[in-house]
């Protein structure tokens, strides 16, 4: 007999955590038991749209329930890596959003905490489900890129900061700026595209532009504004990632820029026999006369396009995660080596 699994939901009153509660109703192994959330208005509005029975204000109630067997955390950056520990701690399966934490340090607990409970950890990198980078991740590993030796990643917006003087753009609360919400995925989906984790070292250059005029502002999120609208984070990164095969990934993203487009996005990989892109999936080859572009349009996907799809048929399954904790980790350390650099003025050698 299936087993459904109870699960509770932190920030569930959020932008993603009501996305959260949305994707645990396809899962024919979850039901959704508790929220925990801050807001009461947005925690009692969550349970009536979502048929929720319990909403808890403290995060740690919820962490004490026996009936729950499964977490997601949706909460600002700051207090992931102190949650997801504890909800490791009290023996709960862990969804945690991206960015894992807000440094290395802090991801390196939450990884140590996952093997010491024996739960399933998984940051919520969404991107990686989508059918594009499924295709091209499939294609990938048939070799038909050949070798991987370089890789171009970036995220222009145009007015894209997600709310000025919310969490998102105060350093405290957020860990960092445009490269806590944009790079990370990106990052994160070109690593595993590559399938290459194993950094050598990174160089890169962080600054803010428009967000400190007030500049740019996209209005995503619900939590609460600070009426000085504090800005003091990045809006614009660039980065130059080199592996220790000696392939390169060079990272741009912002958050909000002077442009004639509202937003790009997008992924290039260059092998050695093709090249691949993203999103949406493209093969490009040539022969001495003539360059070829297919577009992707395999409907035969080995993941669910749902990561908390995905993430229950691990706990209830046993499937291995598609987001490795340890692969989220050497993302955190790059996000962290980005600012070193910054700083510094020097490449950051792993
Ligand atoms: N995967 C994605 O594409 C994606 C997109 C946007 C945001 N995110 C991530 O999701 C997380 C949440 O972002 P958001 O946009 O939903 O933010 P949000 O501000 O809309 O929601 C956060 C919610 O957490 C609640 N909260 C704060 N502290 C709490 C506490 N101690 N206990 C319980 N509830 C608490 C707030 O009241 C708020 O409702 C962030 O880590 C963000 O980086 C992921």
């Amino acid at each position: 007999m299936k087993h459904i699994y109870g699960v509770g939901v932190i920030g569930g009153g959020g932008a993603i955590g009501l996305e959260h509660l949305a994707s645990f109703q396809q899962s024919p192994y979850a039901k959704v038991l508790a929220l925990a959330e801050t807001s009461e208005a947005r925690g009692q509005e969550a349970c009536r749209r979502f048929g929720v029975p319990d909403c808890h204000k403290d995060y740690r109630a919820l962490l004490r329930r026996k009936d729950l067997q499964v977490v997601s955390i949706a909460l600002p950056n700051c207090l992931h890596a102190k949650v997801a520990v504890e909800a490791l701690e009290a023996g709960k399966h862990v969804m945690l959003e991206k960015p894992m934490a807000t440094c290395t340090r802090d991801a390196a607990r939450i990884v140590a905490a996952a093997k010491r409970a024996r739960r399933v950890l998984m940051v919520g990198q969404n991107m990686r489900f989508t059918p594009d980078a499924q295709r091209l991740k499939v294609l990938i590993e048939k070799g038909r890129l050949g070798e991987i030796y370089h890789a171009r990643a970036w995220w222009y917006r145009r007015s894209g900061i997600p709310r000025i003087g919310s969490w998102f753009t105060r350093k405290k609360f957020a860990g960092g700026g445009v490269c806590y919400d944009l790079g990370v995925h990106l990052l994160d989906l070109a690593l595993h595209l590559m399938g290459n984790f194993e950094i050598a070292s990174v160089f890169g250059s962080v600054s803010s532009h428009l967000g400190t005029q007030g500049i740019g502002d996209g209005n995503w999120g619900k939590s609460e504004i600070d009426p000085k609208k504090t800005f003091d984070v990045e809006d614009r990164a660039v980065a130059l990632v080199k592996f220790k095969n000696r392939a390169t990934l060079y990272l741009e993203v912002t958050w909000a820029t002077f442009q004639e487009n509202d937003s790009g996005y997008g992924i290039e990989l260059f092998g050695d026999q093709a090249a691949g892109s993203w999103a949406p999936a493209k093969v490009h080859t040539m022969t001495a006369t003539r360059a070829t572009t297919e577009q992707l349009k395999d409907e035969n996907f080995p993941y669910p396009s749902d990561r908390l799809v995905h993430f229950m048929e691990c706990v209830a399954l046993g499937k291995k995660p598609l987001v490795k904790p340890e692969e989220s980790f050497q993302v955190q350390r790059i996000l962290d080596a980005i600012y070193t650099s910054s700083r510094t003025g020097r490449e950051v050698r792993w």
